[in-house]
């Protein structure tokens, strides 16, 4: 299975890419890049979430439970994506044929970082949360995910955020435990009014 060799600090995919929102730091890495998302990528996130959610969720979640859970959790979060460090990971260049006639389908992968506090809004110094991570199917164990989560990790603690705490998904515990992550407990989330989601609290310290 092919992984990510190497990243360097670059300018994007390309010319035709949006201007960096807040000059944020972008990166590449052979056929990949990892930028801000921008408003123009919410459909294409909206897309990438649904595949997401839907197949890698299965095996860890009653039937029942998904079905309610999916539309909530696979729309993209329009103040996550005004963030600055909401961040997708995208297929560069002429990488593929099927990504250069569907650009919507260039996005491979997604999360990012906030100091408010999912659900209540709240910040405390010191603190972070992980956001809304997923990494299309066909391109999970290439290493996207956690090199995008080494970079929230990273971006926060330059920022003085050292305490990441994360909402986990069932399935996604050893991703974060390989990143240094702990689990506290099972937490309750609450995605809409009546729609109770079963996680996992982590979180990551220095
Ligand atoms: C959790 C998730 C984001 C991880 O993304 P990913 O891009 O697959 O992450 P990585 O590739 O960095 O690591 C995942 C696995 O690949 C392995 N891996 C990492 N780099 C690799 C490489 N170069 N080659 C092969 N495997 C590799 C890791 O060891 C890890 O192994 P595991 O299968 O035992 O877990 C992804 O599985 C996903 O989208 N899950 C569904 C949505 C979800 O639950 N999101 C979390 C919300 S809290």
């Amino acid at each position: 299975m092919r992984g990510i060799t190497a990243f360097v600090i670059g300018n994007g995919c390309g010319s035709a890419r949006p201007p960096t929102p807040r000059g944020s730091l972008v990166m590449s890495a052979d056929a990949l890049t990892i930028r801000p998302a921008t408003p123009a990528d919410s459909t294409g996130l909206d897309e990438l979430l649904a595949a997401s959610y839907a197949t890698l969720l299965a095996g860890h979640y009653d039937a029942e439970t998904l079905s309610r859970a999916l539309a909530p959790m696979s729309r993209a979060n329009p103040r996550l994506i005004d963030s600055g460090t909401y961040y997708v990971a995208e297929i560069c260049g002429t990488a593929t044929e099927a990504s250069a006639a569907q650009p919507a389908a260039r996005l491979v992968a997604c999360g990012g970082w906030t100091a408010e506090q999912p659900g209540t809004g709240t910040a405390a110094p010191g603190e972070a949360h992980i956001r809304h991570f997923a990494t299309r199917p066909d391109w999970i164990g290439r290493g996207v995910g956690t090199r995008l989560l080494a970079h929230c990790i990273n971006e926060a603690a330059a920022l003085g955020r050292t305490t990441l705490t994360c909402f986990s998904t069932l399935n996604a515990a050893p991703f974060y435990r390989r990143s240094g992550f702990v689990t506290l407990g099972p937490l309750d989330v609450t995605l809409t009014p009546g729609v109770i989601f079963p996680a996992i609290l982590m979180r990551r310290t220095g």
